[in-house]
């Protein structure tokens, strides 16, 4: 048995200091009395204590996944508004599923320190209140004159984890416990990450597919990792393109267009925040009990990730 997934605080990430820093403190570490401890930093400048923020840059091109969702909006022509309807519409699919309890069993309490006198029931990313307009005047981040990515259309930078626990069937059946679903195949696919960095889901999607033997017609539900909204644009333009498939994946047709129907019924990482180590277990979890709820079907869970990386999953009841 395996038990899979990842925890995330990104409320409180390292923060880096230079190398001039970090070779004080392991000298100060080496150091035999206190004279000598004080000694070690001596020769740092106040410069040098300047904390550098974390960043979110993918070491291979040196993007930030934001700069890369911005190429991306660029190079698929994919518009400021359509990305602010895409986020809208994540918010209020995500605060329907809530409404309707569809979280209730899936998401652990949580009792808040310091006296843990509080209990947290409730994710406390998704947005009842966002409207169209009020996306429409958040300035773009991450390039600031000509950009579009805003933090309302990206994924937040939330805390979060999520567990899932996997088996052969034999042991299930031996120990007696129910499968929520199981895994048919599954893909890992790579790309240039100078190019379109967050396209995985439109490499590794097909090769799952293929390897379950199923086409996108067979696929009951979607879930895709949802990075920014100009990501998901541009990955749905892929699934539905005869030209895109040719000239990247060397097929005759189209991997098969996702129907709007069938897409994150539940919103997704920009409307639930994306905690970079659970988003995956997250997507397979919340797909698993969709399955066990409808006692029947296929689900393709997918995931874009830095270095060009690529990841698909497809479950079945
Ligand atoms: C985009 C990003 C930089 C924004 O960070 P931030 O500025 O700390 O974000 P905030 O949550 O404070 O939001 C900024 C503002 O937008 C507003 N906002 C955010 N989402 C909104 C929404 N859906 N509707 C209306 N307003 C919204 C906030 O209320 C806030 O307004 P305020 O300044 O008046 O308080 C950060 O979320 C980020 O880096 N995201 C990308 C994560 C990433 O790279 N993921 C990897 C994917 S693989």
């Amino acid at each position: 048995m395996v038990i899979a997934g990842g925890a995330d605080s990104l409320s409180k990430p390292p923060i880096l200091y230079n190398d001039n820093v970090t070779e004080a403190l392991m000298r100060a570490n080496a150091a035999k009395d206190t004279a000598s401890k004080l000694r070690a930093f001596a020769t740092l400048r106040p410069k040098d204590l300047a904390p550098r923020p974390p960043e979110l840059a993918d070491i291979s091109s040196g993007l930030t996944m934001g700069q890369a969702a911005e190429k991306m909006a660029r190079e698929n022509g994919i518009d400021r508004e359509s990305q602010d309807i895409y986020a809208l519409e994540s918010h209020q699919k995500a605060v329907d599923a809530w409404e309707k309890g569809v979280f209730n069993d899936e998401v652990m309490h949580l009792h808040i320190g310091p006296d843990y006198e509080h209990t947290a029931t409730k994710d406390g990313i998704p947005r009842p209140e966002t409207t169209l307009e009020a996306l429409a005047k958040l300035r773009p981040v991450f390039d600031r004159r000509y950009g579009t990515v805003t933090a309302g259309n990206a994924s937040p930078l939330t805390d979060g984890a999520a567990a899932i626990i996997l088996m052969e069937a034999d042991t299930a059946e031996r120990l007696g416990f129910a499968p929520l679903a199981f895994i048919r195949a599954w893909a890992f696919a790579g790309l240039d990450p100078s190019w379109q960095m967050l396209m995985g889901p439109a490499f590794a999607g097909p090769l799952a597919l293929d390897r379950a033997g199923l086409t996108m017609d067979d696929i009951d539900v979607v879930d895709m990792h949802e990075a920014f909204a100009s990501q998901m644009l541009s990955n749905l333009q892929a699934f539905g393109s005869d030209t895109w498939a040719k000239r990247h994946l060397g097929r005759d047709r189209a991997i098969g267009a996702i129907a709007d129907d069938k897409l994150n019924l539940y919103g997704g990482s920009i409307s639930i925040g994306h905690p970079f180590a659970a988003t995956g277990a997250r997507q397979a979890l919340t797909m698993a009990r969709e399955l066990e709820r409808r006692d029947a079907g296929t689900a393709l869970v997918t995931q874009c990730a830095a270095g060009g990386l690529g990841a698909a999953l497809v479950l079945e009841r």
